[in-house]
């Protein structure tokens, strides 16, 4: 019974038909950028033979929506080259064969005529268009000498439209013949004409040319693709598809050729670079490291999937650049993706190249990391002048130049390229170097936090900037501002005869000359606030007015100078030269302190500002005072007394170094130590 259903000689029993629905599942929509589209279209002409390929298309325009008006150009994507082209047969053998493998259909993996090695494998690419538009007109005409006519080639005109196609799926489909069928040219070659577009962006000239220069890795001389823009029709606008210009620091550049992939006991070859880019790359074509089979890209990676924790690792990710040629991924196996976007890396070989990639970051992060730094330093030093501005400062000073360099060193270490663009920050950075190179124990912190990672120190350069210090220690600015100071001080002394405000003002107006540390960290604020209120609640108490600036009051002589540093209060009693301190004020001046006590426990969330509080005595003589004052001021600590040369004297030794540069900066003998030392 089963031997009758057997026909041996009828059509077949079984027909397994392949819907073309596959075809719109076969990942054209994948095809949704136009670059994408291109490289197919190329790769075709290439495997073809062609020598020269011209593209037309509007650059950077939107290629109609799926609604258009009569208004709206119509645009056309015209891919033309002169290969081999086909004879109809061929378009029926081949080019209407979806999904066949060309290297198995040809038995060779090799062009036919120039020996290329072939792009195509899939029997897919020409469908990729259907990603971006609805019809596909083919003109070809080839193939061989054999084919040739009297008359010329042969020409084949065949227009795809994807809706009739899926219209019926259960009959085959017969694209519709073109009027330039069955005519005759000279010339063989094919062109693809692309219409109907989907609403697809097309990118701008350079774009394009990235885009496309990123897909091809070929250098040869038999092949050329120039790219025209049809959106200007007056002048001829175009590119030559060539290499794509990666700009690389030259020093970090690895020549991969002689690096084989290691795959079980073989050894596979590799050609190609890979380098840090000398600015990061966010142009998605230029980053990472391309990976060629053939010629034409498979994947790209920015880290090869390395796991994180490796020297250099933080700036990776933005500078690596490669092109990699790595034809076995696409030999005897296909280990390209059928979606084209990537290659099978969890394959034997696709993980043999992986591991190969990562051992290569590992040693080239090392590498970058250094470079990089190296090259922000260089080019921080051309843009900031740095070196000729501590030259100018500090001539003699090798120390001096040496460690506000090793400042700046520092804060450019996790910069990039970019940063340096802005020409305040950069300056900011110079005058923090400056502020902060003389700080030595500081700079050995900041070396530190610098050391142990890129985040902790843009933290703290970042406060630093915010909190300005760098503005208000202007070299420059402290300089003529000190310079100033010392002078004025030092005539004050001279001149025996100058009253106590003169002083009171300078040493309000210049708080370091007792504290040569002393720094301008934004508590002027809080220090308004607590004499306003301090002066308030002194006057309710004690029913008298204190005065405790010599700054805006002019009608009184102020009680004494209030003055802060980091966490301390400070009372400043100041008598001209030459006083003798009575008794009584000198008891006068420890109430203020006790009463300043008072109002800072009894206000604790402002005393906890201010924990310590002191009193300093500038004048010249306590030989007026009686035993027991003196020796409360010998024995506590929070009261010390200066006479007016103590004082001129320490400046003039904290600052010595200091104003030794001023001076020698000016290049004048105006040193107001070496006046006092006569006197
Ligand atoms: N410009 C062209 N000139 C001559 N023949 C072409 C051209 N474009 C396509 N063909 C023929 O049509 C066939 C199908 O092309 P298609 O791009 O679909 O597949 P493929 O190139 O073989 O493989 P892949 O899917 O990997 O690109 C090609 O193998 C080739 O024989
Ligand atoms: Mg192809």
């Amino acid at each position: 019974m089963d031997i009758e259903r057997f026909d041996p000689i009828g059509d077949p029993k079984y027909t397994m038909r392949i819907s073309r629905l596959t075809i719109d599942k076969l990942g054209i929509k994948l095809y949704d950028r136009v670059s994408a589209v291109l490289a197919e279209l190329i790769a075709n002409s290439y495997d073809a033979d062609a020598t020269e390929v011209s593209v037309s298309l509007p650059w950077g325009v939107t290629l109609a929506g799926t609604v258009r008006s009569a208004e709206d150009p119509q645009y056309r994507i015209v891919v033309r080259d002169n290969g081999h082209g086909m004879s109809a047969a061929e378009v029926n053998a081949h080019y209407l064969m979806v999904g066949s493998d060309r290297r198995l259909r040809t038995g060779s993996d090799l062009s036919r005529e120039r020996g290329r090695p072939v792009m195509g494998r899939k029997g897919i690419g020409k469908l990729a268009a259907f990603g971006i538009c609805r019809t596909i007109e083919v003109i070809t005409a080839g193939s061989s000498p054999a084919d040739r006519r009297p008359q010329g080639w042969a020409v084949s005109h065949l227009v795809l439209d994807i809706d009739e196609m899926l219209s019926d799926t259960e009959r085959d489909y017969h694209p519709r013949v073109g009027e330039l069928d069955g005519t005759f040219t000279t010339h063989r070659g094919t062109t693809v004409v692309l219409r109907d577009f989907y609403r697809k962006r097309v990118n701008s000239g350079p774009e394009l040319n990235r885009q496309l220069a990123a897909r091809f890795g070929i250098e040869r001389t038999d092949w050329r693709v120039e790219v025209h823009n049809s959106a200007v029709a007056a002048q001829a606008e175009s590119f030559i598809l060539s290499d794509l210009p990666v700009d690389v620091m030259e020093e970090t550049r690895v020549d991969v050729s002689t690096r084989p992939v290691r795959s079980g006991r073989q050894y596979l070859p590799v050609t190609g670079w890979v380098a840090y880019s000398r600015q990061p790359y966010r142009d998605e074509a230029m980053a990472g490291v391309r990976i060629y089979a053939r010629g034409k890209i498979v994947a790209q990676t920015r880290d090869f999937d390395i796991a994180s924790g490796f020297t250099g690792e933080y700036k990776l990710r933005s500078y690596l650049v490669g092109a990699i040629h790595v034809d076995w991924l696409d030999d005897e196996e296909d280990l390209v993706r059928s979606d084209r976007t990537d290659i099978m890396w969890n394959s034997a070989r696709g993980e043999a190249l992986a591991v190969w990639g990562r051992e290569l970051i590992r040693e080239i992060g090392r590498m970058g990391e250094r470079s990089i730094r190296r090259r922000v330093w260089e080019e921080f030093r051309e843009r900031s002048g740095i070196q000729a501005t501590v030259d100018a400062i500090a001539p003699n000073d090798r120390l001096f130049r040496d460690s506000v360099l090793e400042a700046a060193r520092i804060l450019v270490a996790n910069k990039d390229r970019a940063a340096l663009d802005d020409r305040s920050h950069v300056e900011n950075i110079v005058r923090l170097a400056l502020s902060l190179g003389p700080q030595r124990s500081l700079l050995a912190t900041l070396a530190e936090i610098a050391g142990e990672s890129d985040q902790g120190l843009d933290t703290v350069v970042a406060l630093f900037e915010r909190a300005r210090v760098a503005e208000m220690y202007s070299l420059g600015q402290i300089a003529s501002e000190r310079v100033a100071v010392v002078d004025r001080l030092s005539r004050l002394i001279d001149d025996r005869r100058s009253l106590e405000r003169p002083f009171q003002e300078l040493i309000e107006s210049a708080p370091w000359l007792l504290a040569p540390e002393w720094t301008p960290l934004g508590m002027n604020e809080s220090l308004t606030r607590v004499r306003a209120g301090f002066e308030r609640w002194y006057a309710q108490k004690f029913g008298q007015t204190l005065v405790t600036s010599s700054i805006g009051s002019r009608k009184r002589e102020p009680d004494f100078v209030l003055l802060h540093d980091s966490g301390e209060l400070w009372i400043v009693e100041i008598k001209r030269m030459d006083y003798h301190l009575t008794d009584e004020e000198y008891n006068r001046a420890i109430n203020y302190l006790y009463a300043l006590d008072t109002y800072l426990t009894e206000n604790p969330a402002i005393g906890t500002q201010f924990p310590r509080r002191r009193l300093t005595f500038i004048v010249d003589h306590i030989d007026r005072l009686r035993p027991a004052s003196r020796s409360s001021l010998d024995s506590d600590a929070r009261i010390d007394r200066r006479t007016w040369r103590e004082l001129l004297d320490s400046t003039l030794r904290a600052h010595r170094d200091f104003l030794e540069r001023v001076y020698a900066m000016r290049g004048v003998d105006e040193d107001p130590a070496a006046g006092r030392q006569a006197v």
